[in-house]
């Protein structure tokens, strides 16, 4: 990919099969919603048209104990979905479920990663369960003072308890910010503070490929630096899973059993305005610290519902088994394994650990043995299976897959054709749903019994979505010329604002191209309209389809005393999709005088990195050069770096800006280390 100046990218990816939806997808799934593109285009026609009447229809399949006087105030870049109305979106996933009779029904599959003598732990949750265990950990969290709008932070390991704890924020009307447990101690400080946050909910650790994850000494080690800084942290709920040793602080730390056990099992509803916040959750962008993106109730609530319905043709009382890879601390475990999944009434299947532990089949013993039938995974994790080899899902009957999904970053053709074949058995419909942390839920993507499905394209907008690719004045593009994919009008699930920064809000995503959301991403559409993703268009990298900002690495290198200045770009890599290049440059007295030292000092840093932000963010290659390339107004010219790191070097490209020449050059003697 090329980017030009104004905006158009060149593409460079032709590809011309073709996969029909199977004429026997609709009966192997209990009826499938959308049964032709004829009929997907006249729905997306009226979604356009009449959004109100639209997602008023969709929305009244929910319970709200207020009805909407409004269904759409849009102020740009302000939406306000169902204005006036009242609602609990812990409610619409369980109690409705039980108040039309179905509270026996499986809604949550829950299976450890351990597999002491060759089982794992399963642990069953029917609605009513999950309404018991909901209730009790809700009344827990009102016994430690938590009330309706505080921030709650979340900090633990893929156990029901994670699904457990945000529902019961939910129900009593407190935000959740859930923290991915990989990262560090660093990233657990930025974001309390950040959200002001008094509670942590955390495990003593969690199992990953074998090894536990300290959990509660990285939240240890924050709440150091939290009293540090005087913030005023009032308690922190352990779960035992692992059994760990961990520190306790008498009087902030208390077991989540202990609380649990003393505690009412009947806990109301707190009636939500339609905009009260539901959660927050850090991602990364192209300056500064993660940004909290700002979910609201309502709207969020109702597309998360539709787009799980819809794209993967959820239907209550058939043997459906839903199963996304995500985990919760990504917006796609949030959307799809808790709040889309549950108010359609199929169980959602959650794993807690490595798609390697104990062996490379772990995932398909899984299917296999829990008859999963719609499967939710990242690229990332396709090619990983690719290359541990087919061997690995053959051993295991797939029967029971219906349908299989993606998300995360572009997909490589290739992986998609090797998904379909080992995995779907050429059977299965594969939807690759672009979407992003601020959207809340899938935004372009096949819907699987009417869309013609085309290796690496994510096809066409949900309903109500109006996606374009325009240039940087925001014409929109002719067919097959690349550009800046944009929004251009609200939709329900679309995030409210960045937690405490407006004009990082307004600046980030509507500043850009007047009057509509830019999402950061170049892209181009085909001539039957299908849009083809060609990645992030800003300082935002895409590793395993988790984002990070190189701003937030470089910061973290910068941070150690070797470093006096850090570039990071993207690189190609055959796993992660992207990699990660850093270029530093050393400090004197640190500059290494063998190969010895180099190495050491590389591994240094890449384990600084890690503890700084998290293993995710650990570069996979340092180069140390004596400078950067720059303009002569200082700014560090990335794409020559980027060229660098991706070895497709384009010599011809204009360095007429650059200030010195000869730190190119001496960048292209040097040897990758
Ligand atoms: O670049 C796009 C890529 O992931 C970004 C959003 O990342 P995040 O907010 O972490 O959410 C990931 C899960 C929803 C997008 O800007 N991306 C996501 N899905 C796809 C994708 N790129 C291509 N195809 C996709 N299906």
């Amino acid at each position: 990919m090329t980017q030009t100046d104004a905006g158009s990218i060149e593409s460079v990816l032709k590809e011309d099969r073709v996969f029909e939806p199977a004429a026997n997808f609709s009966e192997s799934v209990g009826g499938a919603y959308i049964n032709s593109l004829d009929q997907y285009h006249q729905l997306h026609k009226q979604s356009i048209e009449d959004p109100q009447g639209f997602w008023a229809t969709i929305a009244e399949e929910l319970d709200w104990s207020t009805k909407w006087s409004k269904v759409l105030e849009w102020n740009l870049p302000d939406a306000k979905w169902f204005v006036g109305g009242k609602t609990n979106i812990c409610h619409n996933c369980i109690d409705r479920q039980i108040n039309s009779g179905h509270g026996d029904q499986l809604a949550l599959i829950w299976e450890g990663e351990p597999m002491p003598e060759g089982k794992p732990e399963v642990r069953n949750f029917s609605y009513n369960d999950l309404k018991r265990e909901v209730c009790k950990f809700a009344n827990v969290l009102k016994d430690q003072g938590v009330t309706k709008g505080d921030i709650v932070t979340i900090y633990m390991g893929m156990v029901p308890e994670l699904t457990i704890a945000m529902l019961a924020c939910a129900r009593i009307g407190a935000v959740h910010s859930i923290i991915f447990g990989g990262f560090s101690a660093q990233a657990i400080v930025d974001r309390v503070v950040d959200a002001n946050s008094k509670t942590i909910i955390t495990c003593d650790g969690g199992y990953r490929r074998g090894k536990v994850v300290p959990l509660k000494d990285n939240v240890d080690d924050a709440c150091t630096q939290l009293a540090d800084s005087g913030h005023d942290l009032k308690s922190v709920i352990v779960l035992k899973r692992c059994e760990n040793n961990i520190n306790w602080t008498e009087g902030r730390d208390h077991w989540w059993d202990e609380l649990v056990g003393n505690a009412s099992d009947n806990c109301d509803c707190e009636p939500m305005d339609s905009e009260d916040m539901l959660f927050l959750l850090y991602t990364s962008g192209s300056t500064g610290k993660p940004k909290g993106i700002v979910h609201t109730t309502g709207g969020y609530m109702v597309y998360t519902y539709l787009t799980s319905k819809y794209v993967f043709n959820l239907v209550p009382n058939t043997d459906q088994v839903f199963w996304c890879t995500a985990d919760i601390g990504w917006v796609t475990g949030h959307s799809y394994i808790v709040y889309g999944i549950l108010p359609n009434r199929v169980p959602t299947l959650m794993y807690e650990g490595a798609p390697n532990f104990p062996a490379e089949d772990r995932f398909w013993d899984i299917v296999s043995r829990h008859k999963v039938t719609q499967f939710y995974t990242a690229p990332t994790a396709i090619r990983a299976f690719m290359k541990w080899g087919s061997e690995h899902p053959a051993k295991h009957d797939l029967s029971s897959l219906k349908l299989l999904g993606t998300v995360g970053e572009p997909i490589n053709p290739e992986a998609w054709m090797w998904y379909r074949k080992m995995i779907g058995g050429e059977r299965c419909p594969i939807v690759d749903t672009w979407w992003q942390t601020e959207t809340g839920g899938h935004m372009i993507t096949p819907l699987p019994g009417a869309t013609p499905t085309v290796p690496g394209s994510c096809t066409l907008p949900f309903f109500g979505v109006d996606a374009a690719i325009v240039n940087d004045r925001g014409e929109e593009q002719p067919a097959n010329v690349g550009g800046l994919l944009v929004i251009r009008k609200p939709w329900p699930a679309m995030l409210r604002g960045i937690y405490g920064d407006r004009e990082r809000f307004i600046d980030t995503y509507f500043s850009r191209i007047k009057g509509m959301y830019f999402a950061g991403d170049g892209a181009r559409r085909d001539e039957r309209g299908y849009f083809w993703i060609m990645g992030r268009v800003d300082d935002v990298i895409n590793v395993s389809g988790h984002r990070l900002g190189t701003m937030e690495v470089e910061s973290a290198l910068v941070s150690h005393e070797a470093v006096v200045e850090a570039a990071v770009v993207g690189m190609p890599h055959e796993i992660k999709g992207t990699g990660i290049a850093a270029f530093c440059t050393l400090e004197p007295h640190h500059v290494p005088n063998s190969d010895d030292e180099v190495a050491k000092l590389k591994e240094i840093l890449r384990a600084h990195v890690g503890k700084e932000i998290g293993a995710i963010a650990k570069p996979d290659v340092i180069r140390f050069t004596d400078a950067l390339p720059k303009t002569r107004s200082g700014k560090i010219m990335r794409r020559l770096l980027r060229d660098i790191a991706s070895g497709s070097e384009d010599k011809t490209q204009d360095t007429s800006t650059l200030e010195d020449l000869s730190v190119l050059e001496k960048l292209r003697e040097s040897e990758e280390g």
